[in-house]
């Protein structure tokens, strides 16, 4: 007869698998790559105070609330939708996150290749001897702009999700990130220490810890709160269908909870590499690096190079970074397309690798336009498509989305109804009327406010 003991451990082994699966989605190139952009473009120090409680109030709210949800239903989440409230313009909702998802997939792709590209370089030894800023900016600017490269780089990230979600080899993907994750984790926290101890470090280091609040807009604000959304995997039914897979055994406040902090921890973390190193490298004060360093889509492949240069024994570790950097992008992309699968073969009775295949196509045709606006066709570059793509599908419409979860959950599903399915499995939920009043009020309206300013602002 299994004891207590025993049952118990097991119970903890699950939870512990739910946390690295759902962190498996949530940490990848939105933390490392996506992040130290937007604190390059928002400002510094004052964009990482905004994420910090962006991540706080708002993503652990709407985590809390798309694993009730998703737990509740045990279904993705156009199905949870309609199950809750059949035969309601609700679902709708869930289809516009199969469309973000598919959006995103289609350029998040574009730079998971950029990092299997650096994998290959890395490998062959491009990184060896001293990396200076100019050499390791025009290294990106050439291998971003050579279009057939980063096409056949597209191509192959895109087969292999497809490959792995049409397996369904999700035993898999949770022995590996188990293992892979908390090395990944290690491997960040070795560079920050090679990247605060440089010469000059301390300028980078301002610059990215010393908040200047003057220079605080809601622009800050819309781009910090977007960040949150798409670091956390939030707003277009990812973190739904992963609650769906938790038994009831489990604490999903304290689940949320640790998604949460350890995301947040590899963006902080990211970012104390980049920024020192840029600094030591580009020798530029913060008021400098505002006015005249344009930070680009390419900030994190310009600034690792460098810092992996100056480390003794760094072409090991350059290429444990970019290994466990594609494997941490991998697992993002794998649970994006588990979005629009998991609907066809839910809700359409289509057999998984169909569902898979077909959007892999549909997402790779997609993601060609973006692939190539970095520098691969002139036209293309101008429109600057993936970034465009990535203002509207990773902040407006995740945001968005975020939102009228919130809403669905408050008002339609009602709160006490949610509260019931989180208290099976955490029985004292301490911060149960702070969440209550985010979801009602203070996720749906200041996250709304920030949009309606943001689109007028853009549009009119
Ligand atoms: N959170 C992932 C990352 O930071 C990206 C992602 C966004 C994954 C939305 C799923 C859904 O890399």
């Amino acid at each position: 007869m299994e004891s207590p003991e025993i049952f118990e451990r097991g119970n903890w082994g699950s939870k512990i698998a739910f946390i690295f699966a759902a962190s498996g989605s949530a940490i990848g190139l939105g933390s490392i790559w996506r992040f130290p952009i937007m604190v390059g473009l928002n400002g510094g120090a004052i964009f990482v105070l905004c994420y910090i409680l962006s991540v706080f109030f708002i993503g652990f709210t709407v985590m809390l609330a798309e694993l009730t949800i998703g737990r509740h239903t045990q279904k993705n989440l156009v199905g949870a939708l309609k199950a809750i409230k059949p035969n309601t313009p609700w679902k709708g909702v869930g289809f516009m996150g199969i469309i973000t998802g598919i959006c995103i997939l289609s350029y998040y792709s574009v730079v998971a290749g950029w990092s299997a590209g650096y994998l290959y370089k890395t490998i062959k030894g491009a990184f060896r001897g001293e990396v200076t800023w100019q050499a390791s900016d025009a290294i990106f600017k050439t291998f971003a702009a050579d279009a057939l490269a980063v096409l056949i780089f597209l191509f192959v990230i895109i087969a292999i999700t497809t490959f792995v979600i049409s397996k369904g080899v999700k035993s898999g993907i949770e022995r590996w990130s188990k293992i892979l994750m908390p090395v990944l984790f290690i491997l960040i926290i070795i560079l920050s220490i090679r990247a605060i101890t440089l010469p000059g470090s301390e300028t980078g280091l301002s610059f990215y810890l010393k908040p200047d609040f003057s220079g605080f807009n809601l622009n800050v604000l819309f781009f910090a709160v977007g960040q949150a959304f798409f670091s956390l995997s939030l707003g277009m039914g990812t973190m739904t269908v992963y609650g769906s897979y938790i038994t009831k055994k489990e604490n999903l406040v304290s689940s949320a909870g640790w998604v949460c902090f350890s995301t947040t921890l590899v963006a902080l973390l990211a970012g104390i590499i980049i920024f020192p190193t840029l600094f030591h490298s580009l020798q530029l004060t913060p008021e400098q690096f505002k006015q005249d360093f344009e930070v680009g889509t390419g900030i994190m492949f310009q600034a690792f190079p460098i810092i992996i240069s100056k480390m003794p024994g760094g072409y090991i570790f350059g290429i444990m970074f970019f290994s466990l950097l594609l494997i941490a992008a991998l697992t993002s992309t794998i649970s994006m397309l588990e979005v629009p699968t998991s609907y066809l073969v839910d809700e359409k009775q289509w057999s998984r690798k169909k569902a898979a295949v077909l959007i892999g196509a549909g997402s790779f045709v997609l993601g060609i336009p973006s692939a190539l606006s970095n520098g691969g066709v002139p036209f293309l570059t101008k429109l600057n498509i993936m970034v465009v793509m990535d203002l509207i599908f990773g902040n407006i419409l995740l945001a968005l989305g975020g939102v009228l979860i919130s809403v669905f959950l408050a008002f339609s599903w009602k709160v006490k109804n949610s509260l019931k399915e989180i208290s099976i499995g955490s029985k004292k939920f301490r911060l149960r009327s702070l969440w209550t009043f985010n979801i009602k009020y203070l996720a749906p309206v200041v996250v709304s406010l920030i949009l309606v300013f943001i689109v007028m602002k853009n549009i009119l």
